[in-house]
Formats: structure tokens, sequence, C-alpha cells
């Protein structure tokens, strides 16, 4: 990801775990837990990194919500100069609350609602990415219902997964289209999908990724429009738990947390992996199932995974948990959703309250 990088913005101080200068300890006696906690810091710098490896095209990163829309960090995106990608109504409701304006926004997603899609028209958003002709002509229809025009995206999968090779494609099929005298193109959007790091899996290098992006773009004379969530978001907070009991049965160690499934899906959904460590290690190690309060065979955070030895009442810390965290809890069980704190330096702020039994 080139120098100077911030790979983490959480800490060891005094043998505590902390987020830039705050305590997780501190956030567990004054908020409680479960509770999310982010590092602005980290978020920050991943945003200046990509804006600042873009700089020899014209460019706008737009955030997506999807991976994490606290008002708190969409405050500091803001400042930051970011735009936003929203997916649904909800979502634009939020970025317009919060100030974003029809210029900074792009809404995407599958399947949008003509109610959705009068929004998008209402707000006059930057575009509306449609995923078929259908959609175009519903989108077109709204529009002229309201009396003006709506700038449409055309979503198309170039089935590539590296990104190089998918802006080769759409130069290419940009290039067909002018050819059949159509010239009122403005915009490449690439979407999202810049990776992070989860466990040992190399972070994506973003001086390779500008460079070939520079040099494929720039002669197209369009603006590059970015949609990043987690590579903005993913590593920027953990979810911080407390050990309700340990336990040992059928051979196995099991520690239960009061964090599962309902706060954390991707281990059980896509078998995601997710650090997991002691807020205060005690030097010794264990191999653990650290599972959730739920009966149910889905609700867990890890399996088998040897970490640091622990004990009811001790605290963990479940990494990168910042893009598809929050955002993907639920209420199972009637479980109340847990808080989200954004940490500044010393300080730190509740942007979500703990929902109330
Ligand atoms: C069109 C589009 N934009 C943005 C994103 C965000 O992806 P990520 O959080 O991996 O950057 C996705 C992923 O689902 C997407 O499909």
């Amino acid at each position: 990801m080139g120098q100077g990088v911030l790979t983490s913005g959480f800490t060891r101080a005094e043998g505590g775990l902390a987020c830039e200068g705050v305590p997780l300890e501190r956030v567990a006696r004054e908020v409680g837990t479960p509770t999310y906690v982010y590092s602005s810091a980290m978020v920050r710098d991943r945003f200046v990194r990509l804006d600042e490896a873009l700089v020899d095209v014209p460019h706008r990163i737009h955030y997506t919500l999807k991976a994490n829309s606290n008002a708190g960090l969409l405050r500091l995106l803001k400042e930051l100069g970011a735009g936003v990608d929203v997916v649904s109504g909800g979502e634009l409701f939020r970025a317009l609350r919060l100030g974003f304006t029809g210029d900074d926004i792009v809404f995407g997603g599958v399947g949008k609602t003509d109610r959705e899609l009068r929004e998008a028209v209402q707000a006059g958003v930057k575009l509306v990415n449609a995923e078929s002709e259908a959609e175009v002509r519903a989108l077109g229809r709204i529009a002229s219902e309201e009396g003006t025009t709506a700038r449409v995206g055309l979503r198309v999968n170039p089935e590539v997964t590296p990104y190089v090779d998918g802006v080769e494609r759409l130069t290419g099929l940009l290039d067909a289209i002018r050819a059949e005298g159509i010239d009122t193109l403005r915009y490449l959007d690439i979407g999202g999908g810049l990776g992070v790091s989860y466990s040992d899996e190399v972070s994506p290098d973003l001086g390779r990724f500008a460079k070939a992006l520079v040099k494929r773009v720039v002669p197209t004379g369009l603006t590059l429009l970015t949609e990043p969530g987690r590579f903005i978001v993913g590593n920027a907070g953990v979810l911080l738990t407390r050990v309700l009991y340990r336990k040992h049965s059928g051979g196995r160690d099991f520690l239960i947390t009061d964090a599962g499934m309902t706060e954390l899906i991707r281990p059980s959904h896509y078998d995601a992996y997710h650090r997991i460590e002691s807020v205060r290690p005690n030097g010794q190690s264990m191999t653990a199932d650290v599972v959730g309060p739920i009966c149910e065979s889905g609700d867990f955070l890890a399996l088998g995974r040897e970490m640091d030895d622990a004990a009811a009442g001790d605290l963990l810390a479940v990494h990168d948990v910042g893009a598809y965290g929050y955002v993907m809890a639920s209420n199972y069980n009637t479980r109340p959703r847990g808080a989200e704190v954004l940490v500044e330096g010393e300080r730190y702020a509740v942007v979500t309250l703990r929902e109330r039994d």
C-alpha cells in the first residue's frame, strides 16, 4: 500500500489494548459491551492515501455506505471531501440528512423500487447506476413525471477479477459506444472491491493500482469514480466483547462472549477470519471456540482458534470489523444492537447509542 501507511489505530499501552489514545478497558467501563470501536486516524489515513494515489487522474471517491453508515464516520469522510455511494432509500435519506447533496451521491443497487428511483431523481443524484434496460426505462419514466432528466450509469460486469483488466474492458466498451456517435459520457465508475488484509493477505499496492488507472483513464477524458468501502473502514474498527463464561465440553474449550452472530455475522456467513486478541493478555494461550450467546450452530466468532488465554470477565477485541460489521447486525433473539464509538486521539464519542431492551 505504499510507504507510511497507518497499519493500525490499535496499539498496546501499559499492557492494555487502546484505540489511538483511548484504552479499550475505558470504553468497556463507560459504554459497556458489545461495542464497535473505530479509529478516525485510520479512516482518514486510508481515504487520504487513496485520494493522493489518484491525484494524476480527475476523480472522486464515493465512499459506500453499505460498509458502515454511522453518522460519525460519514461526517469525518464528508470533511475529507468524500462523496457517497448509496444502495437504498434509507441510505439516500441518511446521506442527505448529513448534508451530502446531489452531486456527492451515486445511487447503485440491484433492485431499486419506483419510490427509490423517484427519491434519487428528486435529490438530483450524480448518477443512478442501472442494472438493466428495464431499470433505465423506469428511471426515464419517473424523471419525466418529475419534469426533469436523470443521469444514468450503465452497470456492466467485465467478468474479470483484477481491477486493471476490468478497466481495460470498460475503456474498450467506451470506444465502441463513442464509435456509435454517443458522446455524453462523463464518468467511469469502477465501483468498490479494493481489498484489505484480515490475516496475512497482501494489501493492495495503491501505487501500482493508481498508475494502471491513470494510464488507461486519463486518455478517455472521463472523471474516474471509485466506491470503496472495506478499504476505507475495514481495518479501522474492533468489536469489543466480554467473555461471559468459559467452559470445557466435548474435549473443546469454549469462550462464550456477549457478542456473536448478531454483532458480526461474517465468520458464520462468509467463513471470514477475524483476528481476536485479549485486551489485557495474561501471557498464556489457548485453543478456543469463541461463540456467542445464541443457541444456533452459526453463532460463532472463531472456531478452533489459537489465541490469547481468556476467562469469564475478560475483554476481547475482534479485529477488522469496520466494514460489514454493525451494518449487518441483527436483532435476532430480540437482542438490542450494540453501541458504536468513534475515537479521535485521546477522546471518543458514542456515535450510535446502544439499543435498549
Ligand atoms: C457497485 C459496488 N460498489 C461498491 C461496493 C463496495 O465494496 P467494498 O466495500 O468491497 O469496497 C460494492 C460491493 O458490494 C459494489 O458492488
